[in-house]
């Protein structure tokens, strides 16, 4: 019991630490290898795939010479998988001696002298998710300063075998779900992956594992700072706790973390991602307030490029990442990559809406029947962007409404068709208008604010609510676009 009281005094007090590193004023962009390439430990079948140096410079060198850079996409990530199985004779993590030869400050510098930034994984826990050495509680200054001397730039924290009495009680290697959390054993349960089920089954492991991160965290935050090397810092706590309040404290993490996993792993699937954006947009009362420059919310990588979406999902995908203010970090081979994702990924309007200095993150605005939902962000210039988006699999529907019925006021505004890349006819507040959206397809609109206008607000909100939503007809025609 005494224990448990010293643990919460401590945990109050590292609580109140907070991370000021002035990074990622813009939700941060670039490349992470875990979702396409994994665990893939076996360089000598698989040399160019493999989680080794030579896997990461040729990212780098892609990100560099085939126009990434210059859009922003900046980071290159290692995940899981990389360090040796054990620490050096200091005690300090040390990257497998055979696939990464170089070591990780040669590849550091490899990636700067390009213009990039490196990022690198690391487990608060006894072991990473993927069973390589994680950093216990004891571990953490030592291994904020390694990444420090090894000028990386970003270190993703996870929260997998996160302390020993449930290592003990969970099941080696088990994965349930989508997200690692079978080391809980008795904790915290993901039971789907597409679902958005999270059982959180009280016991005195799930509290230990609490007070855990609780200290962790937040240890992690002032061990970097105290480096002085500026590191970006995501935190997977939130994934691990349920992603909700009173379970997560989302003002904690934006003083600590400048972004963080709220939920469960992405896959290569419509499904996969689907899911994770309804539950971000289900939840949106909670998360949207959380994020704004320097603190974001992650639903995790971009899939774009990979197999299992179609181009109209993959545009779908960078719609809600745009609105939603995510981290854009594609996971794909950039090697390979077909040009018709590479126009998607590279769009720059999306780019532009994804990165917007205000840093508000945007909502959805309706839900209709017909399967139908507007998505809506404020930008800066008193711009803003909306996304239609179809839920249907039948065939594009022509869906109808007006600017003014989407909470506008009265004006004219100026639009521009994202993805289809063109000008579109002005609108006024009041116009009816058309717009056919694919099945799983996007439209994705930036709208200037009305020409002459100086009232300050060009929207009045981001609820709408009422059946004036599910039915349009007042007689006249609207415009088809
Ligand atoms: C967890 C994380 C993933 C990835 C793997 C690596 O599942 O959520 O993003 O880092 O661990 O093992």
């Amino acid at each position: 019991m005494r224990f448990a009281v010293a643990l919460c005094v401590l945990a109050l007090f590292v609580a109140t630490l907070a991370l000021d590193n002035g990074l990622m004023r813009t939700p941060p962009m670039g490349w992470l290898a875990w979702e396409r390439f994994r665990c893939d430990i076996d360089c000598q079948n698989d040399p160019k795939n493999c989680i080794s140096e030579v896997l990461f410079r040729d990212m780098a060198d892609r990100l560099a010479e085939d126009g990434w850079r210059e859009l922003g996409y900046v980071y290159v990530n290692i995940d899981d998988c990389w360090a040796a199985m054990d620490r050096d004779s200091n005690g300090r993590l040390q990257a497998d001696p055979k696939r990464f030869p170089s070591g990780i400050p040669k590849l550091a510098s490899y990636i700067h002298d390009r213009g990039l930034k490196l990022g690198i994984y690391g487990d608060m826990g006894t072991l990473t998710c993927g069973g390589y050495p994680g950093t216990p509680l004891d571990k953490i200054t030592i291994d904020a300063q390694t990444f420090a001397d090894w000028k990386v730039d970003m270190l993703k924290f996870d929260g997998c075998y996160s302390n020993a009495t449930e290592q003990e009680q969970g099941e080696e290697g088990r994965r349930v779900g989508g997200m690692s959390k079978g080391r809980v054993g008795m904790d915290i349960l993901k039971v789907e992956t597409t679902g958005d089920k999270w059982f959180t089954q009280p016991s005195a492991a799930c509290l230990t594992q609490t007070l855990f991160f609780l200290i962790g965290y937040p240890a992690m935050s002032k061990a970097l700072n105290a480096t002085g090397r500026p590191i970006g810092y995501s935190c997977s706590w939130p994934a691990y706790q349920g992603g909700l309040p009173p379970k997560v404290n989302y003002t904690q993490l934006g003083e600590i973390c400048n972004l963080w996993r709220n939920y469960g792993d992405i896959e290569d699937s419509w499904n996969s991602v689907l899911s994770i954006a309804d539950w971000f947009f289900n939840n949106q009362d909670v998360l949207q307030p959380a994020a704004g420059p320097g603190r974001w919310n992650d639903p995790d990588m971009l899939v774009v490029g990979d197999f299992g979406l179609s181009m109209d999902q993959s545009r779908s995908q960078m719609a809600m990442w745009a609105i939603m203010a995510a981290p854009l970090f594609m996971s794909n081979d950039l090697r390979t990559i077909s040009s018709g994702a590479r126009t998607i990924l590279q769009n720059k309007v999306a780019i532009g809406i994804n990165q917007d200095p205000m840093g508000v993150q945007g909502r959805r605005l309706i839900k209709e029947k017909s399967g139908i939902e507007v998505f809506w962000r404020p930008l800066s210039d008193k711009a803003s962007a909306l996304v239609f988006f179809s839920r249907r699999t039948d065939m594009p529907y022509r869906y109808q409404t007006s600017l003014g019925q989407l909470n506008y006021t009265t004006g004219s505004y100026k639009i521009y068709d994202v993805f289809a890349e063109r000008e579109m006819p002005t609108l006024k507040d009041s116009t009816h208008f058309v717009v056919s959206i694919n099945p799983s397809g996007v439209v994705m609109w930036y709208i200037s604010a009305p020409a002459g206008q100086d009232q300050e607000n060009t929207h009045v909100g981001g609820k709408l609510r009422g059946p004036a939503f599910h039915r349009h007809g007042n007689g006249i025609a609207p415009i088809v676009l």
